[in-house]
C-alpha cells in the first residue's frame, strides 16, 4: 500500500511513524514534511492547502490512500475534492468539518442532540455581545470564543466583565482572526480536569483510541498564554472505563448519528475536548482530526496495524474492528523556539536527537525542523515533540525528560511539569482503590 500524510507537524510525523510500521505499506509519502519526517517518508514540496497539488501528488505517486493531518485542509474541502477525484481518504468532508470550523455549528448541533456542553449564547454582533456579558445574568469566569479557526487563540476565559468586553472588541471589532470573528460563542464557564477523547470513525461505526491530555499553557501550573500545545501524555488514568462508556454513549454516539442524520456524515477522526465536571463530561469543543501533541502519545500506544485501520474508515468497513493498545504510558514534551508563541527566531542549529533516541523507550518527532546541508535546524514555533514510553505515566515521564536533556538548540524552551496532572491523578485514584472507594 501506497500512503499520502498531509501536514508537517509532529502530529504528521507520528502519523507517518505510525503508517510505516505497518507491514502492508510499502511507501509513504508526506506533503510537505519536515526535517525529520524526511528521514521516514519521501517529503515532497506542496503545501497542505492546494488541492490540485494534493490530487496531483496522489496520481503520481500512485497513492492508495490520503491522510490529512491538519484542519485548515478539511475545513476547506480537500476530502470533498479528493473523494470526488476518486482518492480515498481519511478525514472528513467540509460539510462535517465545521464541527470543528464553527464553534456556532457546533454548539448548535449539540443543543440540538442533547450533548452535555457548556449553557451557551451565539452572538452576530458586538452589539449583543456586549449586552450578554453586562447582563445581570452572566457569571464570571465567563468564556467567549470566536466562531472560526483561530489557531488556538480564539478563545478567552474572562474573569471579568473588563477582560471579556476586551476579547469582544479584539475578536469582533478589530477582527484579529479576521472573519472567524463574524460570530462569537459567550458560554459558561466549566471546572474539572480536560480529556481528550478521539475515536475513529466510518460514519457509522465508532472506535475509540487511548485517551490523552494535552498542555496548552506556556508555561509549568498553566500559567502564560495559551499555545498549540507545550505537551500531552496519554494513561488509562486520564478516563476511567465508566467515564469513557458515558462519553461514548451521550456524547460520541449521539454525534455520529447526529452528523449522519443531518446529511453530513462525519468519517475520519473525531476529537471530543472534554472538561471532567462534577456533573458528568462535558464538551468543550470539537476537533476533526487526530490531536496535535496528542497524536504524538496516542499512535505510539497503537499496537495494530494502523494502515489497514485507516483503511477501513476510509472505506466504511470498521464493523467489528478492535484494534489493540499498549496498557503502557506516553508522554511527550514539546521543545519551542525562543519567543513562541510570539514571533520567533528560525534557522537554529539542534543538536542531541540521535543520542535521546539512543533510549529506545523515546521517540523525538519534528515538527518545526528543516535540513540545512549536513545540519538539522529550527523552523517553527513548535520544534520537536519527545515522545517516551514507559510501563508507567512516571517511568515515562522520566525517561521523556532524560532524553529533553540530551537535547539543545538556541533559545530552547519547554515546560517541566508535563504529566504532573496524571501522576496526581494515579495516585488518587491508587489510595481510593486502597481504602475502597472505587470498586
Ligand atoms: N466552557 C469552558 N470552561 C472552561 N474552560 C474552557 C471552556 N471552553 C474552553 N475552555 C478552555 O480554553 C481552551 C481552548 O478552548 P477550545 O474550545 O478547546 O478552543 P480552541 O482549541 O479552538 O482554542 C480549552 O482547552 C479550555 O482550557
Ligand atoms: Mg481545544
Amino acid at each position: 500500500m501506497r500512503i499520502l500524510v498531509v501536514g508537517s507537524g509532529g502530529r504528521e510525523h507520528a502519523l507517518v511513524r505510525a503508517l510505516r510500521r505497518s507491514p502492508r505499506v510499502s511507501h509513504v509519502v508526506c506533503a510537505p514534511g519536515n526535517g525529520g519526517i524526511a528521514r521516514d517518508a519521501l517529503c515532497i514540496p506542496v503545501s497542505a492547502n492546494d488541492n490540485p497539488g494534493i490530487l496531483h501528488a496522489a496520481r503520481s505517486n500512485r497513492i492508495d490512500l490520503v491522510v490529512v493531518g491538519p484542519e485548515a485542509p478539511l475545513a476547506a474541502g480537500m476530502a470533498d475534492y479528493l473523494d470526488a477525484n476518486g482518492v480515498p481518504v481519511v478525514g472528513p468532508r467540509q460539510a462535517a468539518a465545521r464541527l470543528e470550523s464553527s464553534k456556532v455549528f457546533a454548539k448548535e448541533f449539540m443543543a440540538r442532540h442533547g450533548i452535555p456542553t457548556a449553557a451557551f449564547h451565539v452572538c452576530d454582533t458586538a452589539e449583543a455581545a456586549m449586552t450578554v456579558i453586562e447582563s445581570s445574568a452572566a457569571a464570571y469566569p465567563l468564556v467567549v470564543k470566536a466562531d472560526g479557526l483561530a489557531a488556538g487563540k480564539g478563545v478567552v476565559v474572562a474573569r471579568g466583565v473588563e477582560e471579556a468586553r476586551n476579547a469582544v472588541r479584539r475578536i469582533m471589532v478589530e477582527r484579529e482572526f479576521g472573519a472567524a470573528g463574524d460570530s462569537v460563542v459567550i458560554e459558561e464557564c466549566l471546572r474539572g480536569l480536560e480529556a481528550s477523547f478521539i475515536v475513529f470513525t466510518d460514519g457509522k461505526t465508532v472506535v475509540p483510541a487511548v485517551a490523552a491530555r494535552d498542555h496548552k499553557p506556556l508555561y509549568d501550573n498553566d500559567q502564560g498564554p495559551n499555545t498549540g500545545g507545550m505537551g500531552a501524555f496519554s494513561t488509562d488514568v486520564i478516563l476511567d472505563p465508566e467515564t469513557t462508556r458515558c462519553v461514548i454513549e451521550k456524547v460520541i454516539e449521539p454525534t455520529v448519528r447526529g452528523m449522519a442524520a443531518e446529511g453530513c456524515p462525519f468519517k475520519g477522526m473525531l476529537y471530543a475536548g472534554l472538561m471532567l465536571t462534577s456533573d458528568g463530561p462535558k464538551v468543550l469543543e470539537f476537533n476533526v482530526r487526530m490531536g496535535d501533541p496528542e497524536g504524538q502519545v496516542i499512535l505510539p500506544r497503537l499496537e495494530s496495524d494502523f494502515a489497514a485501520l485507516c483503511e477501513r474508515i476510509a472505506a466504511g468497513t470498521l464493523a467489528e474492528y478492535q484494534p489493540v493498545w499498549s496498557s503502557k504510558a506516553a508522554v511527550c514534551v514539546v521543545l519551542a523556539s525562543s519567543g513562541y508563541p510570539g514571533a520567533y527566531a528560525r534557522g537554529k542549529r539542534i543538536a542531541g536527537i540521535e543520542m535521546a533516541e539512543e533510549d529506545p523507550s523515546v521517540m523525538v518527532f519534528h515538527a518545526g525542523t528543516r535540513r540545512d546541508g549536513e545540519s538539522l535546524v529550527t523552523d517553527g514555533g513548535r520544534v520537536l515533540g519527545v515522545t517516551a514510553i514507559g510501563a508507567d505515566l512516571c517511568a515515562a515521564v522520566t525517561a521523556a525528560y532524560e532524553a529533553v536533556n540530551k537535547i539543545r538548540f538556541e533559545g530552547m524552551h519547554y515546560r517541566r511539569d508535563i504529566g504532573a496532572t496524571g501522576l496526581r491523578q494515579s495516585s488518587l485514584v491508587h489510595r481510593q482503590s486502597r481504602e475502597g472507594v472505587c470498586q
